[in-house]
């Protein structure tokens, strides 16, 4: 099969080279050519599509086709009804969803900008409306249809007259099922639709394991890079359906499985895979939104696979954040089964997140971040080593608090926020490394090939069947309410670990396919929706708690009719020159030196201010490269790196040392939080898509 494959790829590369045509810029545009579906199976020359180095990641449209311009913004009427200043494209800063028009807007903006430079399109699901008007209650077959609108609408604008030319990867949304959040175990017939739905966007040989699961993966850079759609609603908590990810009967636990089996075969082929999904693995002290079953397992097959993963892509929370998962928390009692629970018991967090909670919930992720060991200890490391300085020994005691070189002992997980206007409408285009991939063959040039063979390779075996075939034929226990025995062997398939000496995957280590950075872009709606005059903005005052009226909730629209300006995204900001951010990639080592700093803002961290590691920082970046060529300390770390630390004595004994400094006078006085500050503002301010002003970001706390 691999043989044939890999035939056929050679193939499809020579057919392309040899019927080529100058690419032109206007090849993909919208419209269809006249008859041009009638010169489909003719010898048509290959569109030979060169990578460009970067992706596209949209989420969370929420069309709703009862929204309409100039209505009210306040509960219950959601911007269907009443008269109030809901936008021709969107009541932004409200809990409205998004027009129609919005929706469409984007998709010309992206035609008219973005396909000639993207190589995929990453979308996270929920593309239909809130059930927040009791006067319109939601149904499934809305839902449905609004879900194939909306996948028409990007098979459209991602196709030229003969099919899709941009592979597009979908996944659902918690609103994209009825009722929301409960999706049954497969097959049934929320998933057979959405293998219509999707039919494009799904590779056909994968259609039948999509239907039992809802789970598939596309080669968006054949036989190099594949982007993994996972169903995350048999992760989610609050999906009332399932129950955990160590039961072999939950779709959860076949979910890891396939993920297991197929990344493997991933690792096998030399491809490297991005991961994506609806719902993030969020999880701070106090909440979490998947199963802790599921969390756990999700971390350890990441870490088995942190030579395969490049990156993971989240939407759902509709704020722009990120996570680091800590490899640390790994519990094998948990993952096989054995305890239900983690000691430390976590709330699921709100399914409708208030302004107020996302700000609690950034502030537990900062107080989490504030323990965070500090990288740049990697940096003084070798500067000691060279220097042959006596405190040589806490710098290796940091490398090890961080897992090596490479900060493996985390993960990183990037979620980015929503087209629908709870803030502004925003896109992310995330760029990656094609150093010697330039040439590879694009996922259009080969799909053609393939079809003008109009020998397609025979669906692939079942894996899903085959593996469970092999499953123990045991339970553990049934369902929660049975506390059944303890089996004492568990048989848990793990991963097996990368290879010893394996190089660091690119989500550790730039190389080929490495994240090396993203541009936000936004739509100020306040200015395109052309309704608000700027005197009237300044009393704006923001609803924390329930559902959100939005800023303009008691203003009248400057116009009788909308007269809205033309819609445009624009850059919010760029990791490429953040200078507050200073992400000289995506690699988990540079977000782990981000979120210390972030972490600095912490009460909790207050206590642990040390001499500003922002000063010895630019004398350290020239070390970084040195940093890198550092040994592996994987050794150290035990196989696979689960070995427990109490890292609360490490903290401790940082503190006790910081405590004598002090009293050495050695400690410089500083402002209350100092740089922290300003990293943790810049932060909440892109969290909440730049809609806040300096004034209310201050005063969230
Ligand atoms: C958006 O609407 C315009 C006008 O109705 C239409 O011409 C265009 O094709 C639509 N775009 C998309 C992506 O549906
Ligand atoms: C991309 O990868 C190549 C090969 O590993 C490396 O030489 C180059 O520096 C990388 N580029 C960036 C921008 O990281
Ligand atoms: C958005 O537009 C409004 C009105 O023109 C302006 O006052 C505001 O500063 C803009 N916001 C951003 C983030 O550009």
């Amino acid at each position: 099969m691999a043989l044939i494959k890999y035939f056929l790829f050679q193939w499809a590369l020579l057919a392309s080279v040899a019927f080529s045509v100058p690419a032109t810029g206007t090849q993909y545009a919208l419209q269809a050519e006249a008859g041009g579906a009638g010169s489909r199976g003719q010898q048509q020359p290959a569109t030979q599509r060169k990578l460009r180095g970067r992706f596209l990641h949209i989420t969370d449209l929420h069309p709703d086709e009862y929204y309409k311009a100039h209505t009210s913004t306040e509960a219950d009427t959601a911007c269907h009804r009443g008269r109030g200043p809901a936008g021709a494209y969107g009541a932004e800063t409200s809990d409205c969803d998004s027009p129609l028009a919005l929706v469409n807007a984007t998709l010309d903006w992206i035609s008219a900008n973005l396909i000639d430079s993207i190589d995929f399109v990453v979308w996270t699901g929920d593309s239909a409306r809130h059930d927040s008007d009791e006067e319109i209650p939601r149904h499934n077959k809305d839902i449905l249809a609004m879900n194939r609108r909306t996948a028409d609408a990007f098979q459209d604008t991602f196709s030229d007259e003969k099919g899709l030319v941009v592979p597009v990867v979908p996944t659902f949304g918690n609103n994209d099922i009825y009722p929301h959040n409960i999706l049954m175990p497969g097959p049934n017939d929320i998933l057979k639709t959405y293998t219509d739905i999707w039919r494009s966007f799904i590779p056909e040989a994968q259609r039948h394991s999509f239907e039992f699961g809802g789970w598939f993966y596309t080669e968006v850079i054949p036989g190099k890079l594949a982007v993994f759609s996972l169903n995350t609603m048999y992760f989610f908590d609050r999906n009332a359906g399932i129950d955990d990810c160590v039961h072999p009967s939950e779709p959860g636990y076949k979910h890891f499985e396939w993920l297991r089996v197929q990344l493997q075969s991933m690792r096998t082929r030399g491809m490297k895979a991005i991961l994506m999904g609806h719902v993030p693995p969020a999880r701070t002290s106090a909440k979490q939104l998947w199963d802790e079953t599921c969390w756990q397992k999700y971390t350890l097959w990441l870490e088995k696979f942190r030579d395969v993963v490049v990156g993971s892509l989240y939407g759902h929370m509709n704020i722009d954040h990120f996570l680091l998962q800590d490899t640390k928390e790994i519990d094998l009692a948990i993952v096989e089964g054995l305890r239900k629970k983690n000691v430390v018991s976590r709330e699921t967090m709100d399914d409708d997140i208030s302004i107020q909670s996302s700000t609690d919930y950034l502030k537990e992720l900062r107080d989490d971040w504030a323990r965070l060991p500090d990288p740049t200890i990697l940096e003084q490391d070798v500067e000691e080593a060279g220097k042959k300085k006596h405190k040589k020994k806490k710098g290796k005691k940091g490398k090890k608090k961080l897992g090596g070189p490479w900060a493996e002992r985390y993960q990183l997980t990037l979620i980015s926020p929503s087209i629908v206007p709870n803030y502004f409408p925003t896109l992310r285009v995330i760029e990656y490394n094609i150093t010697g991939l330039e040439d590879a063959p694009s996922w259009v040039d080969t799909m053609r090939a393939l079809d003008a063979l109009s020998n397609r390779p025979a669906p692939e075996p079942e894996l899903h069947e085959l593996e469970l075939r092999q499953e123990p034929s045991f339970e553990i226990g049934k369902r929660k309410k049975k506390k059944g025995k303890k089996p004492k062997h568990p048989n848990l398939p793990i991963p097996n670990a990368p290879e010893k000496g394996a190089p660091p995957g690119p989500a550790y280590a730039p190389q080929p396919l490495t994240f090396t950075g993203f541009t936000q872009y936004y739509a100020n709606l306040t200015y395109i929706n052309n309704d608000i005059t700027t005197e009237s903005m300044e009393n704006d005052e923001m609803s924390l708690s329930g559902w959100n009226p939005g800023k303009h909730k008691d203003k009248t629209p400057k116009h009788k009719k909308p007269q809205p300006k033309k819609f445009a995204f624009e850059v919010e900001y760029s990791t490429f020159d953040d200078k507050i951010y200073k992400l000289k990639d995506l690699t988990v080592k540079s977000f782990v030196d981000l979120a210390h700093r972030i972490g600095k803002a912490s009460a909790k961290s207050k206590a642990l201010v040390k001499d500003d590691p922002e000063s010895n920082k630019e004398a350290s970046e020239q070390e970084l490269e040195s940093a890198d060529a550092l040994e592996d300390s994987e050794s150290e770390e035990g196989e696979d790196g689960l070995e427990h630390n109490d890292d609360d004595d490490e903290l401790d004994s940082e503190l006790e040392v910081e405590r004598k400094k002090k009293h050495k006078g050695h400690k410089k006085k500083k402002k209350k939080h100092g740089k922290g500050r300003k990293t943790w503002l810049h932060f909440l301010n892109h969290a909440f898509v730049s809609t806040r002003s300096k004034q209310e970001l201050e005063g969230m706390g």
